[in-house]
C-alpha cells in the first residue's frame, strides 16, 4: 500500500535556494522556487515517511507534516543537514550556492560617490551532498540522491557529477532559461541509478516526485 510503504523510515530533503550575504541587507542567491523539493517531501510523507525538510528561499510553503527547518546560507544548510542525521535516505534538491562572499560586511556597504564599484571576493562553500555521501557506512544514509542542474552536455556532466559527488542516484535536469525548470511547474529528468541514463518524459514536478518516491519505496523493498 502506497500510504505505508516508507513507514518507519527517516528522510532528509533539501529544497529551495541558499542566500549568501554580502552585507546585512544584500545577498547572492538563485531562482529556485522550492517547488520540486517540496513535491518530493510531500510524496515521501504520503508513503508514511518521517521527513526532515531543510529549506532555503522558496515560493511555496513546506508541506504540513514535515519537520521544517528554515535556513539562510549554504553553511547553515550544511549544519542543519548534519544535525538531522541519522537518516535512511537523503535527497538533495536545493540549489546551493557554490561560492559565498569571503567577507560579509557587518555594516551596509556604502555607495561611493567617485564612480568606483566594490568587487566581491568569493570563497568556496562546503559541498553538502558530497559530505554526506562520503560519510562512513555507520553514518551514511543507505540511499543518497543528488540533482544536477545543467545547461549543456547534460548526460556527460551529470554522469561525472554522480561519480564525483559519490551519490547513489542522480536526477539531472536541464535548467536553460527556455526550459522554465527553475521556478516552473514542470520538469524533465534524466535519471541515473548507474552510469546508464534513463530518460523520463517531461511531467509535472509532483509527477517527478511520485516517480522518485516509487523508486525509493521499491529500493527499500516495500513497493
Ligand atoms: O526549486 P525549483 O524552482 O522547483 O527548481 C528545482 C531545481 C532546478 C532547483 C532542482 O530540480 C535542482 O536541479 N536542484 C539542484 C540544483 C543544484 O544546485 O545543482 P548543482 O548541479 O549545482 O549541484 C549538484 C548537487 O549537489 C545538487 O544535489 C545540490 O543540491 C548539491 N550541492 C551543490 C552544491 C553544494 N555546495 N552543496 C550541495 O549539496
Amino acid at each position: 500500500e502506497k500510504g505505508q510503504s516508507l513507514k518507519g523510515k527517516h528522510f532528509i530533503v533539501t529544497s529551495g535556494g541558499t542566500r549568501e550575504p554580502i552585507d546585512p541587507v544584500r545577498y547572492i542567491s538563485n531562482a529556485s522556487s522550492g517547488k520540486q523539493g517540496t513535491a518530493i517531501a510531500q510524496s515521501l510523507l504520503n508513503r508514511g515517511a518521517k521527513v526532515s525538510f531543510i529549506y532555503g528561499a522558496s515560493d511555496v510553503p513546506p508541506p504540513a507534516g514535515v519537520d521544517a527547518i528554515a535556513i539562510g546560507s549554504a553553511q547553515d544548510m550544511y549544519d542543519a543537514v548534519h544535525r538531522a542525521l541519522p537518516a535512511d535516505g537523503a535527497i538533495f534538491c536545493a540549489a546551493v550556492a557554490d561560492w559565498r562572499p569571503k567577507q560579509a560586511g557587518a555594516e551596509k556597504i556604502k555607495k561611493k560617490h567617485d564612480g568606483t564599484t566594490p568587487s566581491i571576493e568569493m570563497v568556496l562553500n562546503p559541498d553538502i551532498l558530497k559530505s554526506v555521501a562520503e560519510l562512513d557506512q555507520t553514518k551514511r544514509p543507505a540511499l543518497v540522491v543528488g540533482f544536477a542542474a545543467e545547461t549543456e552536455n547534460l548526460v556527460e556532466h551529470a554522469r561525472a557529477k554522480r561519480q564525483r559527488k559519490g551519490c547513489d542516484w542522480l536526477l539531472a535536469n536541464d535548467v536553460s532559461p527556455e526550459t522554465g525548470t527553475f521556478g516552473g511547474d514542470q520538469n524533465k529528468i534524466t535519471f541515473f541509478a548507474s552510469d546508464q541514463p534513463e530518460d523520463w518524459p517531461k511531467m509535472s514536478k509532483s509527477g517527478v516526485a511520485e516517480k522518485l518516491a516509487d523508486a525509493i519505496s521499491k529500493h527499500f523493498g516495500d513497493a
